[in-house]
């Protein structure tokens, strides 16, 4: 028994597969290299759902038919979008999700998967004050997000950016929405569970304290003390170590290669750089034992603040790209008819006889 379940294989899958030992990603036969930078977010949405819906079109009518859905998403969820604008953004847009039909067809899938790219630069707006940018059906899916946020540069990157956090093996989020899948629920319900595990620290909820941490560090103006008084407090440092890497997270040079895209950003990349040798230096002398790496989440913390994204809505851009993974999974667990229930270990009883 592990409490973190590591080196258990709880799932067969096609979609990908992570390669910790030497720090390769390969979604659906291609290393990620030949997808980031290269390939569009719809094209590999496409080929993450290929096989999982029986009515999938060919990629270019894929890609308009996500157009559409953008423009369905948001007109039916319209007038629901002030009280979810109350919320924080990540938790206004899983409200809005939630709202949307629960159902495994194809229609479904490109809801879910076009949701999360309206409802966040629409919630950004509101809750600055301003009015929502309505979708566009013909735009190319990451411009469209950065027409909607009311930016006009960084769609590239942030394309490259959906790309790579598309799908990444049996990860907590992905594990969850697979579970919700093997009970035949819908494929809103997978999504919504995905949602819920990807908020943590531990996992999707790391970018927005790389920047708190770099703001610190700035601000003091000595990277090494205060890491060292971070870990002496026992704190971990957020975009670095992983479960299954033992090497370097190989989406940490697809991003920074994306982020070297912005005009402006060089500044800020050095310090980037300075923190994380000092971070790596820090973590490597206390955990001689321990292959603690630079993680997809400190990078994603500067190419979205690049962007143009608030740093509290840096997960929520993370959802906007694992959705299409989370959906190939939760028609891929559910295609094999078997629900996950794993077994527990009864340790103590808790309560006693009531007499
Ligand atoms: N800072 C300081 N110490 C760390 C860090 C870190 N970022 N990561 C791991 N460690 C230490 C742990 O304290 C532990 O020390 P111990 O053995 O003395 O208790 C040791 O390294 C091993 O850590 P584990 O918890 O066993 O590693 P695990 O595989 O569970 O953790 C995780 C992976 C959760 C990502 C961890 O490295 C972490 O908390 N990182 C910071 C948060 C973060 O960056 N999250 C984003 C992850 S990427 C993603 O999900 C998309």
């Amino acid at each position: 028994m592990n409490n973190g379940l590591e080196d258990v294989v709880a799932a067969e899958t096609v979609l990908s597969d992570v390669r910790g030992a030497v720090g390769q990603l390969i979604i659906r036969g291609y290393p990620l290299s030949a997808l980031a930078g290269h390939w569009t977010f719809e094209q590999t949405a496409h080929l993450l759902f290929t096989d999982f819906f029986a009515d999938l079109p060919d990629a270019a009518e894929f890609a308009a038919r996500l157009g559409a859905a953008r423009v369905d998403v948001f007109e039916r969820t319209q007038e629901l979008l002030g009280p979810m604008s109350k919320l924080p953004a990540y938790d206004g847009m899983r409200a809005a999700m939630a709202m949307l039909p629960d159902d495994t067809a194809l229609p479904d899938a490109l809801r879910l998967l076009a949701a999360p790219a309206v409802f966040l630069p629409a919630l950004i707006r509101m809750q600055a004050g301003d009015e929502a940018i309505e979708p566009s059906a013909n735009a190319g899916h990451a411009a469209d997000v950065i027409r909607m946020l009311g930016r006009s540069d960084g769609a590239r990157a942030l394309d490259t950016y959906l790309v790579t956090v598309s799908d990444h093996g049996l990860n907590a989020s992905t594990f969850a929405a697979r579970v919700v899948a093997s009970t035949q629920a819908g494929l809103t319900s997978s999504v919504l569970a995905g949602l819920g595990a990807l908020k943590g620290p531990l996992h999707g909820g790391a970018p927005g304290p790389v920047i708190d941490m770099l703001d610190a560090i700035a601000e003091e103006g000595d990277s090494a003390r205060w890491i060292d008084r971070a870990l002496d407090k026992g704190e971990r440092l957020m975009g670095f170590g992983h479960r299954i890497y033992r090497t370097r997270d190989p989406r940490t040079d697809a991003l920074k290669a994306a982020l070297r895209s912005f005009g402006g950003v060089d500044a800020r990349l050095r310090f980037a750089e300075s923190v994380e040798q000092a971070a790596l230096d820090a973590l490597h002398r206390r955990k001689p034992d321990r292959v603690l790496e630079t993680n997809v989440e400190f990078y994603t913390a500067l190419l979205l603040e690049a962007a143009g994204f608030p740093k509290h809505a840096f997960t929520g851009v993370f959802a906007m790209g694992r959705v299409a993974g989370w959906l190939a999974h939760a028609r891929e667990q559910a295609l094999t008819g078997r629900l996950i229930r794993p077994a527990s270990r009864y340790v103590e009883a808790l309560t006693k006889d009531a007499a």
